[in-house]
């Protein structure tokens, strides 16, 4: 069931639902995984300040982009924008309150206060989403109308052209499904044994790498009909530097390696079947920033405003293994849990900050070398011939 503060119009967006369809709106519930629900000590609205930190990074750049590049010429009485993959809203909220003020700004200083518009954000995550957490911890400034779209973010979500400014933070790295070859015994891409493509055979990066450069483009494409021509999206991605030291520091590639080891010493134990490790595989890719502009660079929708590496300040509030294993148990145990079963998590997880704590590494926050990128993309007009 979906809520609301008063004070805020919710409406839930209607979703054609394809029923042999396994990539609609029904994602979550075949298997697509959410963040931690609820404000419970593992949830993610408690744990998500690595992801927060870095909107106050991208703040002074939205907003110099917002003056710089949006267009306000066609705007009419409603200026619409989306977060793709939201969450339970917390850090949705700074950065939907640093758009829809940046917008305000740019009409009062081209001196069209009278029209300035109605805002209406639209707050999309899965289906299975805790979406009762995000509208009953709404900020209640009222600055704008609120949308609740539940539904898949690779595919159509929102009326065709109809959206004035996209936006996605630390979402994107999400793939749609896991690469059916690496979970195959009789593929050449087969991962056995592990959990993930990080120090994996070269075939088993490439699918994972291919599944994400589809991914991409299905997202692209989707926003490119659903955004306004001249419309702008901003995108914060997860990344990895194209070169670092796994001796001297690491990403969070390193973390999911060491998550998926703590996980093959459990079945090493007895805890459960070796083979669930073969039929399991993280659903997450990280690509270097060549990657990610090649991909987009294959759309002729967009025109590249921007794109900018940036480092993301929230790293400094994990202080510690333990606070490294809360942010990474409230984004991965669904996924975890749907596999392995609830009765191992917390195990997994102090073995998990038990190995932290046995590498001098993870002591320093510093040493995190992942990387967010910002990009900023415009809808080119549409060309009729
Ligand atoms: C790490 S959270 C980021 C949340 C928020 N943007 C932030 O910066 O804190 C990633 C979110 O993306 C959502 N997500 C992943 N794949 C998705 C998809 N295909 N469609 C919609 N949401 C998706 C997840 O459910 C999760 O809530």
């Amino acid at each position: 069931m979906l809520s609301c503060r008063s004070g805020f119009n919710l409406r839930v967006q209607n979703q054609v639902v394809d029923p042999d369809s396994s990539n609609d709106v029904r994602g979550g519930m075949l298997g697509q995984y959410v963040m931690n629900g609820g404000e419970g000590p593992n949830s993610y609205a408690q744990n998500s300040s690595y992801q927060g930190g870095v909107i106050d990074v991208a703040k002074p750049i939205l907003e110099e982009e917002i003056s710089r590049k949006l267009d306000i010429k066609h705007i009419s009485s409603t200026f619409r924008i989306a977060d793709f993959g939201c969450s339970t809203g917390r850090n949705s909220f700074a950065a939907m309150q640093i758009i829809v003020e940046a917008i305000k700004r740019k009409f009062e200083t081209d001196g069209k206060v009278m029209q300035i518009p109605d805002f209406q954000v639209f707050f999309n995550d899965k289906v299975t989403n805790d979406f009762n957490t995000l509208f009953s911890s709404l900020p209640p400034q009222g600055l704008y109308h609120v949308t609740g779209v539940p539904g898949s973010f690779h595919s159509r979500l929102l009326p065709r052209a109809s959206l004035h400014f996209g936006y996605s933070c630390f979402s994107l790295h999400w793939l749609s499904e896991v690469p059916k070859a690496v979970l195959d015994n009789t593929s050449p891409a087969w991962n056995s044994g592990k959990v993930h493509y990080f120090g994996a055979r070269r075939e088993v990066c490439e699918e994972y790498a291919n599944q994400y450069a589809k991914d991409i483009k299905s997202f692209l494409d989707s926003r490119a009909e659903e955004l306004v021509p001249g419309g702008l999206m901003a995108l914060l991605v997860p990344a990895v530097p194209a070169s670092w030291n796994p001796n001297s520091a690491y990403t969070v590639l390193t973390e999911v390696y060491h998550l998926g080891s703590c996980l093959v010493d459990m079945a090493k134990k007895g805890r459960f079947y070796e083979d669930k490790i073969d039929s399991f595989n993280y659903s997450v890719y990280f690509p270097v920033p060549q990657e990610l502009k090649a991909i987009i660079e294959k759309s002729d929708n967009y025109i590249m405003e921007r794109m900018e590496i940036l480092d993301n300040p929230g790293k400094r509030s994990l202080t510690g293994p333990k606070e490294r294993a809360s942010y990474l148990r409230a984004v991965n145990e669904g996924m975890l849990v749907n596999h392995f079963g609830t009765e191992i998590m917390d195990e997994l997880f102090d073995r998990y900050t038990k190995k932290l704590k046995a590498s001098p590494l993870f002591s320093d926050p510093n040493s995190d070398k992942t990387i967010l990128i910002f990009v900023l993309l415009q809808r080119k007009p549409i060309m009729f011939f």
